[in-house]
């Protein structure tokens, strides 16, 4: 099996190659630092690899994901998020890959958590527009796909939440975190083992899912409990998202059910604690080795 992942310099596309490389002949993609250089916003490049290489599977970890910053370049985030996702997905269909996507809570308001797969999405921001739109960029593609809606992403490398407390905690002995929202923190290995699974299986039949951790937590719920495992003592002080100042609404609940996705590999999540654990764990003893 030939597979090209795009987006291999980020933080799930890095977590992703070890799994990848296990599941078949993998060629790797980035704007640069991979075997192929790629940028999605150049419309054309992408169709031109995707037809020189003619993989079996295309992993797609690229994508704009400022969300901050989409609100002034939202171009920028609908040339990546959308068309780039568009040429994929045509492509795909042309040399008959399977496209493995990733998508985000931020399709949805926050308004009727829990989400399935079947609810509404209605973004508030422009990041989770451009998001949806190339959801259903593929979709209407005709090209065999799978979606993975995952929600608030980290690992012990790369830029995520998780990294940002650890460096803030350094810097400082006390932290305001956000209390009112709520969602689930995904470790990358959590949805690195859920994609290798799903090529292992071969049956799961094209469509949108929903991939998280199991359980649900507040961003100080998440910081407190990064610091409780880092072995970090800092003042930890919860905030409404009103103190914070940011440009971006927000879902103030983004929940996903992942039930489609256990019923369809017989995969049981599990809780974001126990994956914030061994990633932590993971953290130590990569360290150790260095
Ligand atoms: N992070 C989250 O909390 C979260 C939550 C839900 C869903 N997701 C989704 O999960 C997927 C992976 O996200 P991530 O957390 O791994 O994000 P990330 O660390 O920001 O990685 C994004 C990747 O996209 C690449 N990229 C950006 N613009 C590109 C362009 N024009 N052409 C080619 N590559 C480009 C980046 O390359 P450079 O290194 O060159 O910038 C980087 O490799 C995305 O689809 C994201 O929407 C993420």
């Amino acid at each position: 099996m030939k597979i090209l992942l795009l987006g291999a310099s980020g933080q799930l596309g890095q977590t992703l190659i070890p799994y990848l490389e296990q599941a078949g002949d993998l060629v790797t993609s980035a704007r640069q630092g991979a075997d192929e250089g790629l940028d999605l916003a150049h419309r054309g490049q992408a169709s031109a690899l995707i037809k020189k290489l003619a993989p079996d599977v295309i992993v797609n970890a690229a994508a704009y994901t400022q969300v901050e910053q989409a609100e002034q370049e939202s171009e920028q985030a609908f040339a990546i998020n959308r068309d780039g996702v568009a040429e994929v997905a045509d492509a795909a269909r042309a040399v008959g890959a399977r496209l493995i996507h990733f998508s985000t809570d931020f399709v949805f308001d926050g308004r009727a958590a829990p989400y399935s797969e079947t609810d509404t999405p209605a973004p508030l921001n422009v990041y989770g527009q451009s998001k949806l739109e190339g959801e259903q960029a593929i979709s209407t593609s005709g090209c065999h796909h799978w979606i993975f809606r995952t929600s608030w992403v980290y690992n012990f490398k790369g830029n995520n939440f998780f990294n940002t407390m650890l460096r803030l905690a350094a810097e400082r002995d006390a932290l305001q975190v956000i209390n009112d929202q709520r969602g689930t923190p995904t470790w990358t290995h959590t949805i690195a083992r859920v994609v290798r699974r799903s090529l292992a299986e071969k049956g799961l039949a094209d469509g949108i899912y929903h991939l998280c951790d199991d359980g649900s937590s507040s961003w100080y719920d998440f910081a407190r409990e990064i610091f409780r495992l880092n072995g970090v003592p800092i003042k930890l002080t919860p905030i409404g998202q009103d103190a914070w100042p940011s440009k971006v609404e927000r879902p103030a609940d983004s929940r996903l059910i992942t039930e489609k996705l256990q019923a369809a590999l017989g995969w049981q999540p599990q809780s974001w604690q126990e994956s914030l654990a061994e990633c932590v764990a993971m953290k130590r003893e990569t360290a150790g080795n260095a």
